[in-house]
This record gives C-alpha cells, structure tokens and sequence, in this order.
C-alpha cells in the first residue's frame, strides 16, 4: 500500500506542502501520497487518530494545531519539547506518535546555504511568539557568542531568554534595548504582514551582516526592504519552508532530497 502523508491546518488550502512533498518524492523515487487536510478546530487528536487507521505514516502540521499535536505525542525530539510545539508527526512501526519540529534546523540550514557563518556570530532575533521559539534551540546549538531577543512586549522576550538559558547567551528585552552591530538579525514577528517595521536603529549590522525574514512573498518585505538599503544580505522565509520540509521528509522517508531545484520552481511561481 502506498505510505501516506498530509498537512493538517485550519486552513489549509494555500499550503504549498503538498507540492513541495510531490517534488522530493518524485526525486528520490518514492511512491507516497501526501494531502492537504483540514482539521477540526477542537479535535485535532481525533482527526490524528482517523488518519493513522486509514494508513496515514505521518504529517506535518500548520497553524492552529502545533501546540495541540504538541500535546498528542508520546516522544518527541529534544527540539520539539524545547519549542512546545510540533510540526511533524511520525507514526512509528510500533504505533507510538513522535513529534518533531523542523522549522529550527530548517532556518539554520537556509542560513547555512547563504554561506552564514553561526558559530560565534552576534545575533538578533525580532519577535517572541511562537515562531520564535520554535527555532531558538537549533540556533543556540550553533554557538553563537550572543543572542538577544527583542520584542514589542519585553516581557515575553524576557521570559522566552530564561527558558533556554541553559543553551547559551541568551538575553531577551525590549526594541530599545537593542544594541548593534549584528552579524545576523532574524525577523520572527508578523509585523511583514501588516506592512510594519519594528523600531530599529540605523547602524543594525556589521559590514558582511545578513537579514533573515521568516517571511516570503514575491517581493521583498518591508524589513528585507530597509535592511538591503543598509547593506546586508538578504534572505526571505522561502528556503527555509523547503529546507524544514526536507527535514520532515528525512525523519519518515530516511533520504534527504535535493532543496534547490524545489526552492527554484516554488521561487518561480511566487
Ligand atoms: P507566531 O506564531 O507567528 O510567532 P504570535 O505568537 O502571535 O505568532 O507572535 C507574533 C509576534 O509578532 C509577536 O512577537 C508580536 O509581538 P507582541 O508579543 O508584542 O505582540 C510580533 N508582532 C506582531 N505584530 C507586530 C508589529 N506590528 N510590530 C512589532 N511586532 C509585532
């Protein structure tokens, strides 16, 4: 029988998932189905549940479900635990659910990919939600010399800062208590969305800094915009969705596909 995987989210029709899983399958030459679905808001374990009795292998998971199949595991990866959230389900052969969350690694190996030297960098992360910390502990596990979280509401910076201490110098606070150059600076907030640029001061990076936008679309956000005009190297949210995907694909499959050419055609249709 042909193994089976899906999206689950609320929605979940834009979802280039499907897509993306297509390609890497089609490279390695397996014979998988992989859909999106949209789960009920209030019973995502049942929806979980239904879908493994009908063959399905694993999934990954979208907005707003990563805290509740957080919650459904019975493992889950050191990362996932740290994130309190997952995006990756994995049915084991002994019917046991692990969860996993990719984003992290995905991010670092975008960055990797853009010749993004982690160990030992300065770097700046905007935002405290749960994109934030969802990438926190691979990006710690790099070394960097320094991280600071800078938030709208310093509180959650603060309070994101003490929970992975033990994995590094991290400190958290308020955009005012940011204080340059960064060799890196990662936007993890929604700000794009609404066309907004958090308050940041002019002399933000170092001379070879980059800019990392989880964010993506056909033209550059509003952060990617400000920060090319300063001089650093920009990067969007795209290669980091192919290269978590990729990640996912490697804890059910056990084969690491090709991200760039999936990268090229999804940069294409943008
Ligand atoms: P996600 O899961 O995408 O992280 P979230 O948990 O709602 O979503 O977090 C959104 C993040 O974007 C938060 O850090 C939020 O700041 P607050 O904690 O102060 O709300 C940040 N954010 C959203 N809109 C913003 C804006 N216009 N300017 C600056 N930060 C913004």
């Amino acid at each position: 029988m042909t193994d089976r995987y899906c999206v689950f989210g609320h929605p979940v029709g834009h979802s280039k998932s499907p897509a993306i899983h297509a390609d890497f399958a089609d490279q390695v030459g397996d014979d998988i189905e992989y859909v999106a679905t949209e789960a009920p808001l209030d019973d995502f374990a049942g929806a979980w549940r239904r879908f493994v009795a009908e063959g399905g292998r694993g999934a990954n998971v979208t907005v707003p479900f990563k805290e509740q199949a957080f919650r459904l595991c019975d493992t889950l990866s050191e990362r996932a635990r740290r994130a309190g959230a997952v995006n990756t389900l994995i049915l084991g052969d002994d019917g046991e659910t692990r969860g996993d969350t990719t984003d992290g690694i995905g991010l670092v190996r975008d960055l990797e990919r853009h010749g993004v030297a982690l160990a030992g960098a300065r770097i700046l992360v905007l935002g405290a939600g749960g994109a934030v910390r969802g990438v926190l502990e691979p990006l710690l596990a790099q070394g960097p010399a320094s991280l600071r979280v800078a938030n709208r509401t310093a509180a959650k910076a603060e309070a994101l800062a003490v929970d992975f201490r033990d994995l590094g110098a991290i400190v958290g606070g308020g955009f005012e208590a940011v204080e340059g150059p960064y060799d890196l600076v990662i936007n993890g907030t929604s700000a794009s969305l609404a066309g907004d640029l958090p308050p940041l001061p002019d002399d933000l990076f170092t001379p070879r800094a980059t800019a990392h936008d989880m964010m993506y679309g056909a033209e550059p956000t509003v952060f990617l915009h400000w920060a090319a005009e300063r001089g650093a190297q920009t990067v969007d949210g795209l290669g980091m969705l192919v290269e978590q995907a990729a990640e996912s694909f490697f804890q059910w499959r056990g084969r690491r596909p090709d991200t760039a050419p999936v990268l090229e055609r999804l940069r294409q249709a943008l």
